[in-house]
């Protein structure tokens, strides 16, 4: 689809591209201004992170999360990914994972030599982490004498923005517990959490048998820095797995980029800049979300409601027939129609391992208006000058409306379909 969209914007046409998942607010000055000001640090640091980094990290949790943790219990590496991959060479057994799901989930089960046992949640429940699902698979698996280990997902979740509830969080670790499954939670989008209760992570019910992974790429739009963060569980088996990771680390990148640590101590640090500034961010992505959610909800698209990230997962089958009529019978056609007739990237459903019949599309609002750095500046001070969301959306956004109007238009193309 990327080639389609460099040879359309070649041929001169404007493209609307929603498929890009990269947050894009600026860098903010004082984590810049630590990051020239390191550009001496040329040594090696420890594998694991500068021990004053570990601490302010774990800081930061507590701070942010109420989550207790311990300095010891924190690991960064280059990007939430390497460790992820890194902590699956280091873990044993087979992984257990809903989906739809982030799609490097299923390249790095392979890299690492997984075996993946997918779960389709619920498409009329709007795909919400469901333990029966779980438990019927695990039922099933067992039956072919295999027994999952790990339970992988991200929450809130990459393609759906949903969070999970303190309730939902306590049947699921209690399932884990009680299967002695050990969770690995991919938290990336936390901090980018928008619903009024706030970002439950598994740890808080489970912290025994959790992994939290996070970093820096979403909250603070720093994911060409690669910095990411591993919080393991504060036992035994989380001690193992620190020194299984210094070895992983040592043999592979041997330490985060030196000036780079140095910086993501301002950016976890508790400065009141940096907090307000993490907080105007995750504002700007739930107006530009929420704008363009309602805007689906109008057009009768169903959608689950984003509660955090800059994600929505709409579902067109709605108008299958109509869709059919015109060749489109999945979600990678429906895909390539949008591209071709209404100008408008996104990525199809079957990315994240979903059905591709059920016609769902992932759009992310993480690029729209903020095209260029300038424009990413611009629109971030006209927010810090005027916050409030609908004059945010209507002065600053004329090519997310755009979009708007055109699926609105999409939507009034499949339903003349209906008319007698
Ligand atoms: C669910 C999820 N996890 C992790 C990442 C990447 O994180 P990092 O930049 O820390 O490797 C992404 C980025 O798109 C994501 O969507």
């Amino acid at each position: 689809m990327n080639d389609r969209v460099q040879e359309m914007r070649a041929a001169g046409r404007e493209v609307y591209h929603l498929g890009f998942g990269e947050s894009r607010f600026p860098v903010h000055p004082l984590v810049a201004k630590a990051l020239q000001d390191n550009a001496q640090q040329r040594s090696y640091l420890p594998a694991l992170g500068i021990p004053e980094l570990r601490q302010t990290i774990a800081t930061f949790y507590e701070r942010h999360f109420n989550l207790p943790v311990a300095a010891n219990q924190v690991v960064i590496g280059p990007g939430s990914k390497s460790l992820l991959y890194a902590l699956l060479v280091a873990l044993d057994g087979d992984i257990i994972m809903p989906t739809p799901a982030w799609s490097s989930y299923q390249d790095l089960a392979t890299l690492s030599g997984r075996l993946l046992l997918e779960v389709p949640m619920d498409p009329g429940d709007d795909y919400r982490l469901d333990v029966n699902r779980l438990q019927g698979a695990m039922s099933e698996a067992a039956e072919q004498w295999r027994r999952p280990d790990l339970l992988l997902f991200s929450t809130p979740h990459n393609p759906t923005s949903t969070t999970l509830s303190l309730e939902e969080t306590q049947k699921l670790t209690d399932f884990a517990r009680d299967r002695e499954l050990m969770i690995l939670s991919d938290e990336i989008y936390g901090m980018v959490t928008y619903d009024s209760a706030g970002h439950v992570s598994p740890a808080h019910t489970y912290a025994d048998g959790t992994i939290v992974f996070g970093g820096l790429s979403k909250h603070m739009s720093l994911g060409g820095w690669r910095f990411g963060v591993a919080i393991l569980p504060p036992t035994a088996a989380g001690v193992a797995l620190e020194r299984a990771l210094k070895a992983i680390a040592g043999c592979i990148w041997s330490c985060v980029t030196a000036p780079v640590q140095f910086a993501a101590q301002v950016a976890y640090g508790d400065n009141p800049q940096v907090a307000a500034y993490m907080q105007a961010c995750t504002e700007m992505h739930a107006a530009r979300t929420r704008y363009l959610y309602d805007a689906l909800l109008e057009f009768g698209v169903s959608c689950p409601e984003p509660r955090a990230a800059f994600y929505l997962y709409p579902s067109f089958a709605r108008w299958r027939k109509p869709l059919a009529a015109r060749g489109v019978f999945t979600c990678q056609d429906l895909g390539h129609y949008l591209l071709e007739n209404y100008e408008i990237a996104v990525l199809p459903g079957a990315t994240f391992g979903d059905d591709p019949h059920a016609l769902s599309l992932r759009l992310s609002t993480s690029f729209l208006d903020m095209e260029t750095d300038e424009q990413a500046q611009s629109i971030t001070t006209g927010f810090y000058d005027d916050p409030d969301a609908d004059r945010f959306i209507h002065n600053q956004h004329p090519r997310l409306r755009e979009v708007a109007s055109r699926l609105a238009d999409f939507v009034t193309e499949l339903e003349e379909d209906f008319k007698p």
